[in-house]
C-alpha cells in the first residue's frame, strides 16, 4: 500500500508520517519510509540524531544507479541517460517489491530500529536554494516517482511518503501514485486552502484523499474543519505530549503514546487498507503513461533529443502478477 502525507509546511506532515510509521512497525508490518519533504526531518522524527540523519544516502544523488537497475533489459530504454523521472516500466524492466533486498535499497535505504520493529528509510536528500526552482527539485523527487512507478506492492506492506504539497508535486504524476493521500491540515484558512487546491488537482485522477486535522484543540476546531472539508475529514489529532517529549530529546516508548492518538492512527490505517479492494493497476499504468507523455512533450524530448513517447510499452500493465526478472 502506497500512502502519502501531504500538507502545508508546519502542518504536521512529518510528525504524523513518523507516528504512522511507528504504528505500522509496532504491528510488525513491512515498511519503506520515504522523506520527500522539502524540509528533511523524517529521520530525526523517527529518532535519528542530526548527524545520523545528515549521513543518510540521498536518492537524488543516486539517480543513475536507480535508473540503470530499473531499466533492466527493457529494449525501449537505450540507456539510463534516456530515462526521465516519468519513464514507465515495460517488458524487461526490473520491478521492486517492499519485502526484498535489491540494489536500490542497498544504495538508498537504511534500516532503522524503532522500539517495536524495524523499517527501511529512504530520503530524497536536502533541497537547496536552486532546487526550489523547478528542474532540480523535480529530479530529487523524481527518484521517488521512479521508485513508485516500478513498485509492485501488495496488501499489509507499506510505503509511507512524507511529501510537500506544492504545485511542484502536480507537474509530475507524483500526486497520483498513492492508494491513499492524507492531507494534514490545521484548523486554519491556510490549512484548508491547501486541501482545496489538492482536491482540485486530484479530482480528475481518482485520487483517494482524506483530511487529517492536526493540532486540533476543541470542538470549535473540529466544527471548522467539518464545515470546510465535509466528509473528507477522516480524523483529528490534538496536541501530543508524547511528540513534545520527543522533540525535547526525551523520547518515551511508543506504547505510551496517548490512547486517543493511537486510535487516530488505527483509523488512518483502516482507511488506507480499505482502498486495496479498489486498486486498479490498469488505471495506475495509464496514468503514469499520461504523465510521461506530458513531461516528454514539455521538456523531456528536448532534454534527451529523442521522442520519449517511444519508451511506452503499449501492452504492459504493472501489477502484482508481473513475474520478477532476476
Ligand atoms: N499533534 C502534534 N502534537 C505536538 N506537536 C506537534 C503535533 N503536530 C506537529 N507538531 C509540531 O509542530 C511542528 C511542525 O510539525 P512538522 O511535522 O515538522 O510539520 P511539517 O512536516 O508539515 O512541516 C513540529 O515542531 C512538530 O513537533
Ligand atoms: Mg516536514
Amino acid at each position: 500500500m502506497k500512502i502519502a502525507f501531504v500538507g502545508k509546511g508546519g502542518s504536521g506532515k512529518t510528525t504524523l508520517s513518523s507516528l504512522f510509521i511507528r504504528h505500522l512497525a509496532a504491528a510488525g508490518a513491512p515498511v519503506v519510509a520515504v522523506d520527500a519533504d522539502i524540509n528533511q526531518h523524517l529521520g530525526t522524527a523517527l529518532g535519528l540524531e542530526d548527524a545520523e540523519a545528515a549521513a543518510l544516502p540521498a536518492m537524488g544523488e543516486r539517480l543513475p544507479l536507480i535508473k540503470d537497475y530499473l531499466r533492466g533489459s527493457n529494449p525501449r530504454i537505450a540507456s539510463a541517460d534516456m530515462m526521465i523521472k516519468t519513464t514507465p516500466p515495460g517488458e524487461g524492466s526490473r520491478l521492486l517489491r517492499i519485502r526484498e533486498d535489491n540494489p536500490v535499497y542497498e544504495a538508498c535505504a537504511r534500516s532503522l530500529r524503532l522500539d517495536d520493529g524495524e523499517i527501511r528509510l529512504m530520503v530524497t536528500g536536502p533541497f537547496n536554494e536552486s532546487d526550489l526552482g523547478v528542474a532540480c527539485y523535480h529530479s530529487k523527487v523524481g527518484a521517488v516517482e521512479l521508485f513508485l512507478n516500478h513498485l509492485v506492492d501488495g496488501p499489509e506492506e507499506y510505503v509511507v511518503v512524507d511529501m510537500t504539497a506544492g504545485s511542484d508535486s502536480f507537474a509530475s504524476g507524483m500526486f497520483t501514485r498513492f492508494d491513499m493521500t492524507f492531507l494534514v491540515a490545521e484548523p486554519t484558512r491556510k490549512g484548508v486552502s491547501v486541501y482545496r487546491q489538492y482536491k482540485e488537482y486530484a479530482r480528475d485522477f481518482g485520487v483517494a484523499l482524506r483530511v487529517v486535522g492536526n493540532k486540533v484543540q476543541g470542538p470549535d476546531d473540529v466544527d471548522f474543519l467539518r464545515e470546510q472539508v465535509g466528509d473528507d475529514l477522516l480524523v483529528t489529532v490534538g496536541q501530543s505530549d508524547w511528540v513534545r517529549a520527543m522533540e525535547k530529546g526525551r523520547p518515551a516508548p511508543f506504547v505510551s503514546l496517548e490512547p486517543q492518538n493511537r486510535t487516530a492512527l488505527g483509523t488512518l490505517l483502516a482507511a488506507a487498507d480499505a482502498t486495496y479492494g479498489r486498486r486498479d493497476w490498469e488505471r495506475y499504468t495509464r496514468q503514469m503513461v499520461h504523465f510521461h507523455l506530458k513531461n516528454a512533450q514539455s521538456w523531456g524530448n528536448a532534454r534527451t533529443g529523442t521522442d520519449l513517447a517511444a519508451q511506452v510499452d503499449p501492452a504492459f500493465v504493472l501489477s502484482e502478477a508481473v513475474p520478477q526478472l532476476s
